[in-house]
């Protein structure tokens, strides 16, 4: 292999640039040449794709968002979409492909395996929703970033004595909710994966009010439903003053935290090191700290999970 394509797609996470860097580096290292597509899938259909260099990915590791641009692609869902984009990679002789994005760019990356074309993924969504990994690039950041904005909302909370219904993004995964509850000793935890708490966050609430605290905060996962629904019924049956704030897309933005950076880096290279060992079909990982790699197709078929033990946690420490 002497030619290879990088490419974003999907929602932006923290750490691509890292991952984009590191797979150019790397790449260049073997001495491959690298090419970057912009704006992911409907890039490599336009044939939007530039050769990149060392300086291509000079001060970048640092930056939020991703230098090649993202986008969400449905005609790449199709089959002449597919083989537009392989028009293109044989007009410019790229002979393998990096795709850095979530579950819906490797679906992508697996069609384009399956008719030639060897690809593989690197997991970078702020969902953490990817089985094979324990981690995804710009879950971290995103989490730090949720752990400021709910350090803040708690000020207010306490000076107005309120309760607070905080809605985080994650898609269908409650990771986010979870790790940001546990990190910031919220009163209670809404996660698509154990939806029938409703009764259980009242009682909580309640419990707490009858011994004199004064203000909660409720993180709820966007993939349960909306944070104004859950608030209303707070209100309702706890009759508590009950404010709601959705954080949004702040989540998928700032610079990438170190632990991304180093996330990015491993897992941008790992990537390069499959292709050129002619693997293909397959995403990097890491596990219990090590370098992984499995099947895209495994992959997709796998539910993603939420850690049992702490959930149960985040609820023995908010008693
Ligand atoms: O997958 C990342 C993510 O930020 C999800 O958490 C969220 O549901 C979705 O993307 C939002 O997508 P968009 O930016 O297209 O509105």
């Amino acid at each position: 292999m002497k030619k290879i394509g990088v490419l974003t797609s999907g929602g932006d996470a923290p750490g691509m640039n890292a991952a984009i860097r590191a797979v150019v580096r790397k790449a260049i290292y073997h001495n491959i040449e690298i090419y970057g597509v912009k704006n992911g899938f409907q890039g490599l259909i336009d044939g939007n794709i530039e050769k990149m260099t060392i300086g291509s990915v000079g001060d970048i590791i640092q930056r939020g968002g991703t230098i090649l641009r993202s986008a969400r692609c449905d005609e790449f869902k199709y089959d002449q979409g597919q083989n537009k984009g392989i028009e293109q990679m044989k007009k410019h002789g790229i002979e393998g492909l990096i795709v850095i994005g979530g579950d819906g760019s490797f679906r992508g990356a697996q069609k384009l395996t399956e008719k030639g074309y060897p690809c593989i993924g690197i997991p970078g969504t702020i969902d953490n929703d990817i089985a094979g990994t324990d981690f995804t690039i710009g879950f971290d950041t995103a989490l730090n970033t949720v752990i400021e904005a709910i350090d803040k909302i708690r000020d207010t909370a306490s000076s107005h004595e309120r309760t607070f219904m905080i809605e985080v993004m994650g898609r269908n995964a409650g990771d986010l909710a979870l790790w940001a509850g546990l990190a910031d000793g919220a009163e209670s935890i809404l996660i698509p994966e154990k939806r029938d708490e409703m009764n259980d966050i009242i009682d909580r609430l309640k419990r707490g009010q009858e011994r004199g605290k004064k203000h909660s905060i409720i993180i709820l996962a966007e993939g349960v439903g909306s944070a104004f629904d859950y608030a209303d019924k707070i209100k309702e049956t706890a009759d508590l003053k009950t404010r709601v704030t959705v954080l949004g897309h702040i989540q998928r933005g700032g610079s990438p935290t170190a632990s991304d950076r180093v996330l990015a880096s491993r897992l941008g290279a790992q990537a390069v090191d499959l292709l050129l060992s002619g693997q293909a079909g397959k995403i990097a990982g890491i596990q219990n700290n090590q370098l992984v790699s499995h099947d895209i197709s495994e992959v997709l078929a796998e539910k993603h999970t939420i850690d049992m033990n702490m959930y149960q946690l985040s609820k023995e420490l908010s008693i």
